[in-house]
Formats: C-alpha cells, structure tokens, sequence
C-alpha cells in the first residue's frame, strides 16, 4: 500500500468513527420516542407517586411538615459526596417539568438523563427507576400535570470535586448502571411479582436498605442485607435471616409497619424511614403492602448484622 492511499485511508476510518461516535452520543442524549399508548390516568398517578417516595424528596421540609404544595423542591439530602437538593418537579414550566415531552420524563427515569442530555446524579434513584414501568411513569407525569405549579427555583447541589463533573457520571453509569426493565418471573404468583415491581423498582427499597461501595454502587451480593449511614442512623436488614433480619417478622407485621409505622415491639419506626411510611406507604392500599410482604419473606436470607458507624 503507498503511503498517500494510507493517509486517505486513516482519515476515512477517523471520519466513520468521527460520525458514528457523534451519532451514538446524540442517540443517547435525545430522548427516544415512546410507543403509541393509551391516554395517561392522572388517578392512578397520584396513587403511583406516593409508592414511588416522590413527595419526601421533591417538598422541602417545612412544607411537607404543614401539609403545604407538594414537588416544589429544596429538600436536602446529605450524602458522603455532598449535600443535594431535591429539584422542582412541579409542572412551572422554567423550574419544573412543564414544558418536557413524555419521551424526556421517561428517559429520565430510565436512562438516568435530562432532556439536555446530562446524567443525573444516583441520588435520584433511577438505579432502581429504570425497570418502572413507562405507564406507570406516564400516569405520574399526567397527576404532576393536574397540581398547581410551584414557584421556587432550583438549588444546585452542593458537591465536591471530581463529583461535581456530571460528565464523570457516564463511567459510572458505564459501571454500575443496568438499564433492565422490569421482568416479571413467570413461576411465581401475580402477588410476588408485584412485590418485587414495587420492592425492587418504584418503592427502591434497596436504595437505603442496600449497602454501597466507595463510590456509591449498591453491593449486590448484600441486597436488602442492611446498611449503615443512612442520615446518621442505620438501615436495618429487611431479609428474612432470623438473627439479623427480619425473619421473625409475619408477613401482617410486615404490612402493619409499611402502613402505620408501629413496629412488634410496640415502638414505632424512625429515621429515614418515617418519611418513606408517612409519604409513601402508609398512603397503599392493603394488597400491595401485602405483595411487598410476600416479596420480601421470600428473599434469601443473608446474615448480616449492621452496625452504626462511629
Ligand atoms: C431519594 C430521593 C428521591 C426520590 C425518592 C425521587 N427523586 Fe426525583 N430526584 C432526586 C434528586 C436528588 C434529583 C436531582 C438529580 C440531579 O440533579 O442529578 C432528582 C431529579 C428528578 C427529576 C429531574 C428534574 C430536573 O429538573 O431535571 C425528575 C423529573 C424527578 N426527579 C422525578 C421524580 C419522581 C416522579 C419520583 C417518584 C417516582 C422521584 N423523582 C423520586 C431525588 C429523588
Ligand atoms: C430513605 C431510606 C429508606 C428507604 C427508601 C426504605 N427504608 Fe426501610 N428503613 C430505613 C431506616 C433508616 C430504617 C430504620 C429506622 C429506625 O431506626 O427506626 C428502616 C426500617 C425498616 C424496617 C424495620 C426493620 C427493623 O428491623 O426494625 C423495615 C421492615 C423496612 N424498613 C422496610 C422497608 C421497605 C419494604 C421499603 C420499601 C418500601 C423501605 N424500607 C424503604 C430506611 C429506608
């Protein structure tokens, strides 16, 4: 081969790869259209928003304390990388969702991505987002749609080098990011599936009850096994190890907690959790609490006791 027919040749791969590259990444940031489907039901969304925890997370405290406007934003979140603020999920069309297609509210959940096209930080659990379902999410969108808009701008977080480069988020999501949907097991029960939809997807209970390594990543091999440093306190083990877990536990008491917060002994649960029962659970109707139940006393149990960091 003589050298000119070389160079014309390196500059042609260099360009394809140029236009292919250029291609995937706009592929990725655009959200992808969305199949035909039925019109959304913004009742069944107001129900899915609160099996998805949105409201703790998208109200700062003040107003979820006097049971004021919902989804406005501001709520903090410290976190071993920074302190974040829950944004503005209202339907304001500067601050809020008001002006995203469905494509992009979906994308968001599922590809972890803004309609910009950058990457969202795994504070908002899209980990365990992505396998919700696209009506689901439609239906959520469609209640957002029927409240008031709120009018508070949003905070950026407040992070630390090299975290505070949402670039470098791609490789993490490269490395810990499985963009699975949901796949209901077809040996098992109507009721254990939707206890593992919502356990697994829209309630993420394994985003706290689940330990993470240094940089952030659920461990997989300690799934729902219990973790340390939730906002001080600790996420116990919620499988069904009999020392260490919850394996005493009947599937009624399981769903007394979900729904009122009392635990058997009599005490009532705390800490991070409170917000998950008062805005969230607590707000299910008794037969996916009980689906939870079922979900969650079928796991293996792994023993592992959590201790509270000092
Ligand atoms: C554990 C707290 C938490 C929960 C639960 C949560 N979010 Fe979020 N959400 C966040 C944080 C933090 C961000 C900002 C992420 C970022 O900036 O990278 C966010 C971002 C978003 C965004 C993107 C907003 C924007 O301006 O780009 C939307 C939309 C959203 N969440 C909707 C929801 C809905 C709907 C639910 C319930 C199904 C939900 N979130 C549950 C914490 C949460
Ligand atoms: C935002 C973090 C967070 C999320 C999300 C969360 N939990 Fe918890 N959970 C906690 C913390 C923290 C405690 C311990 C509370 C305390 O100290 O009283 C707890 C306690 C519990 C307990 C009591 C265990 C015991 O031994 O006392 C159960 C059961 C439980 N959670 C189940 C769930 C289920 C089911 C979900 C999903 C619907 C869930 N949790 C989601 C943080 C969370």
């Amino acid at each position: 081969m003589n050298k000119a027919y070389k160079v014309v040749l390196a500059v042609a791969v260099a360009a394809a790869a140029g236009v292919l590259g250029a291609a995937l990444w706009e592929g990725q940031r655009r959200a992808p259209a969305l199949p035909a489907a039925a019109a959304p039901d913004a009742k069944r969304g107001e129900y899915l928003i609160r099996a998805g925890g949105c409201v703790a997370c998208h109200t700062d405290e003040q107003a979820l304390k006097d049971k004021g406007p919902i989804l406005g934003g501001g709520r903090a979140f410290k976190t071993p990388f920074g302190t974040f603020y829950g944004p503005n999920i209202s339907k304001n069309p500067a601050h809020g969702i008001g002006r995203w297609s469905d494509a992009e509210f979906v994308n968001a959940f599922r590809a972890g991505r803004a309609p910009g096209g950058h990457n969202y930080y795994p504070a908002f659990p899209y980990t365990s987002f992505a396998g919700v379902e696209v009506r689901d999410l439609l239906d959520i969108k469609a209640y957002i749609l029927t409240l008031p808009a709120q009018s508070r701008p949003n905070k950026p977080h407040e992070v630390g080098f090299p975290y505070n480069v949402r670039f470098g988020l791609t490789f993490w999501k490269w490395l810990y990011f499985e963009r699975a949907p949901f796949r209901p097991d077809p040996a098992r029960s109507a009721e254990w599936n939707r206890g593992a939809y919502l356990v697994n997807h829209l309630a993420h209970c394994g985003e706290c009850h689940t330990p993470r390594n240094a940089l952030g990543a659920p461990k997989r091999a300690l799934l729902f096994a219990g973790a340390p440093d939730i906002e001080g306190g600790i996420a116990p083990n919620i499988t069904p190890d009999e020392e260490t877990g919850i394996g005493k536990w009947s599937e009624s008491a399981i769903v007394e907690m979900l729904k009122s917060g009392l635990l058997p002994d009599g005490d009532t649960v705390g800490g991070a959790m409170t917000d998950v029962v008062n805005h969230g659970t607590s707000h299910l109707n008794d037969a996916d609490l009980k689906a939870m139940a079922v979900y969650l006393k079928s796991l293996p149990p792994i023993r592992n006791k959590v201790e509270k960091k000092k």
